[in-house]
């Protein structure tokens, strides 16, 4: 049995904010890509002029998914008894005589920022092109030094974001990958700005963490480390990593970047990309083939199990309705579902 907390908390998603639907090359001219998003069947597309379109992937007349018919020009024909729905969803051919008043499709507001789809699930009218989230500082950095991944993962979006939120697992769950100790002699530091938080760690006269210590130009000397976690919601973890020697200036250390990007599919299962960039040996291709090796197996092979077995020890329950015993090094995440909480209550009373 769910308790009223978890429907509360596990088992509504946050509609008026912008999800990532994938990467812009997903999605060629001409192609249809089916996907779900917070347990809804999605079709996108692109119109003649390139701009993407998505519609509920259900046809209103006998529910046939509309991803299995063709593109004729801007509008999509299902593929059971052809009816044609431009990209608002509007029926605009019925080739067996007049167009009945229900066949319309919903459709859903996408944006293309970055090489990254966005989509809109709540209310068109709702849907603000100006809070598309901007990683524009990302998609500069030269191609030779920026790499892209996905991991779909079995469990909730939500413990997803716990994870990456959560800087004290890097010592455990990583150590001999990402540890070295910075991780838990350092308390983040957490604060809110907007409807966002920043969880901010730093240590100063150690060295760096193995992964960076490497890559400095003279390995083995003090830096300032600093690991900041920037939460937008629903989403997004923005990532800003910079390794510099003490007394140094900050171009002479290391610098990444990088993006954890994730979209609920269903309550027990999420769309989840990463993408990696860096500002220091930017025509070094083979750098970031090796960087991109190395966090791929350790997102694959340290991160995803542990996550997804929490998803299988806590069935529909939501983590923060099993009453988990809460560390200091939490505080993160319990402001992230402090502001998620605020922004499902503001949705669901109307509010902007
Ligand atoms: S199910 Fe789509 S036209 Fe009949
Ligand atoms: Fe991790």
């Amino acid at each position: 049995m769910r308790s009223a907390a978890c429907r509360e908390g596990c088992m509504v998603f946050l509609k008026n904010c912008w999800y990532m639907a994938g990467w812009s090359e997903e999605l060629p001219a001409g192609a249809l890509l089916a996907r779900t998003f917070l347990e809804q069947p999605v079709v996108l597309f692109r119109r003649g002029d390139g701009r993407p379109a998505a519609l509920l992937d259900r046809c209103p007349h006998r529910v046939a998914p509309l991803s299995r018919g063709t593109l004729v020009g801007d509008t999509l024909r299902c593929i059971y008894h052809g009816l044609r729905f431009d990209a608002a969803g509007q029926c605009v051919e019925n080739p067996h005589g007049a167009i009945p008043a229900k066949a319309c499709v919903q459709g859903f507001e996408v944006a293309e920022r970055d090489g990254i789809l966005w989509i809109w699930m709540g209310e068109r009218t709702a849907a603000d092109p100006a809070r598309v989230p901007d990683l524009s500082h990302m998609a500069r950095v030269p191609a030779a030094a920026q790499s892209r991944g996905s991991m779909p993962s079995a469990c909730h979006y939500q413990l997803i974001v716990d994870n990456v939120a959560d800087l004290s697992h890097v010592e455990y769950l990583h150590a001999t990958t990402l540890g070295g100790g910075a991780f838990v002699e350092n308390r983040p530091v957490v604060s809110e700005s907007g409807d966002e938080v920043v969880i901010e760690l730093s240590s100063h006269g150690r060295n760096a963490p193995p992964v960076y210590d490497r890559f400095l130009p003279q390995p083995g000397v003090p830096v300032d480390f600093v690991n900041r976690v920037t939460w937008v919601p629903a989403g997004l973890l923005k990532l800003d990593i910079s390794v510099t020697p003490l007394g140094m200036p900050r171009e002479a250390g290391l610098q990444t970047f990088n993006a954890h990007i994730v979209t609920p599919e269903t309550r027990t299962s999420s769309h989840y990309w990463y993408w990696l960039t860096r500002e220091y040996r930017q025509d070094d291709a083979e750098m970031t083939r090796l960087r991109h090796e190395l966090m791929t197996r350790v997102f694959i092979e340290e991160d995803k199990p542990i996550i997804e077995a929490q998803q299988r020890l806590l069935g529909e329950t939501d983590l923060f309705d099993a009453a988990p015993a809460l560390l200091a090094t939490d505080a993160g995440s319990i402001r992230i579902r402090r502001i998620m909480k605020q922004l499902l209550v503001r949705e669901r009373e109307g509010r902007a």
